[in-house]
């Protein structure tokens, strides 16, 4: 650690002391950032660390969705995302009802064409053609979209949310890949919006051909976001914490890892005596690599950036929030 980083790191804490703040990473942050947080995790613990500890401020290194869920379940607390601009565009896929916003906040990143949707069509839409059929949405939504739902659910529990409602059939947004990985896993119609992320998306099955070539011992093990196809050869398909836990339990020394790239710090660091490798050197998410060091510490000074859902639209996705987090 270099001195401006442990000077940084210095006053990052004092400021958390003072404030009693609580920073929050995501699995997928830069290491500086995960090594500073009081706790590391996917979006399902987070949520729940979120609803329970005794904090006055959440510092938030992730995307705004995941902020925003914090807010939803703890709105008597700050949450603040130290960067404006770290959002999920998978989340930004689907709308409540409001006309879906075209545009790419990835410049450099090519935008496959079903990244655009006739924006006139929402959740509301969908709603309307499956009267009665009880909507599921991933944490990876905005809070309107959480506010029409009838329940949430992470990568980590998809499967039991989806068997926990009534009838024969669910509407699960946005995630397609999320959702036709659920679909091979339950006997219930799972009814799918067109959404997905851009970073599992581009993994192919030649991909996959090529990293058991090389790594021929290890195992795979992917993320849900990833395509059917390359969740039908991976050895565990599971969250991003869940990989940690399967990695540390399992006999095996080696593993491809079909998820962003940002797993692999505490992979490496929980498994000293493991070996990890990325299923593909781009699976960086630049959304959440906008989060750095330098940005926690604006965001304690500047007390930016607060993310506050208003009450109309907290109450209703809190209902949601809390039947998941009831329900698992
Ligand atoms: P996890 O819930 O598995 O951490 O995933 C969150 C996410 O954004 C995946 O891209
Ligand atoms: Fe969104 Fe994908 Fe980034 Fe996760 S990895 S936050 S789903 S863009």
């Amino acid at each position: 650690m270099g001195p401006d980083t442990a000077a940084l790191r210095d006053q990052i804490l004092r400021f958390r002391e003072e404030k009693r703040a609580l920073i929050l990473s995501h699995n997928y942050q830069r290491d500086e950032v995960q090594e500073i947080a009081d706790f590391v995790g996917d979006s399902l613990e987070l949520s729940r660390i979120a609803a329970t500890r005794d904090c006055n401020m959440i510092v938030f290194c992730g995307v705004h969705f995941m902020a925003e869920s914090a807010s939803i379940l703890s709105p008597e607390k700050t949450v603040l995302l130290p960067e404006r601009e770290a959002g999920c565009p998978m989340a930004d896929m689907i709308r409540a009802s409001a006309p879906r916003p075209v545009r790419n906040r990835f410049p450099g990143f090519e935008t496959p064409p079903s990244y655009v949707y006739p924006p006139e069509f929402s959740l509301k839409d969908i709603k309307k053609q499956y009267p009665g059929v009880p909507v599921v949405a991933y944490v990876n939504t905005t809070a309107e979209v959480k506010a029409e739902s009838d329940i949430c659910c992470t990568s980590a529990n998809v499967v039991r949310i989806i068997e926990s409602l009534p009838g024969e059939a669910v509407i699960c947004v946005p995630d397609k890949n999320l959702s036709m990985w659920a679909a091979r896993n339950t006997k219930k119609k799972v009814i799918a919006w067109d959404g997905y992320c851009n970073i599992h998306e581009r993994v192919t099955v030649e991909d996959v051909e090529s990293a058991r070539r090389h790594h021929p011992q290890a195992l795979l093990m992917a993320h849900p976001e990833c395509r059917i196809e390359v969740l039908e050869r991976a050895d565990h398909v599971t969250s991003t914490s869940g990989m940690l836990r399967f990695a540390s339990a399992s006999p095996e020394a080696e593993f491809i890892v079909g998820t962003e790239v940002g797993l692999l710090h505490r992979l490496r660091k929980e498994n000293p005596a493991k070996l990890f490798f990325p299923l593909r050197n781009d699976m960086v998410c630049p959304n959440m690599k906008k989060t750095t060091l330098y940005s926690i510490l604006k965001s304690f000074q500047e007390n930016s950036y607060i993310v506050k859902v208003p009450e109309h639209v907290r109450v209703p996705a809190k209902r949601a929030l809390d039947r998941m987090l009831q329900t698992v």
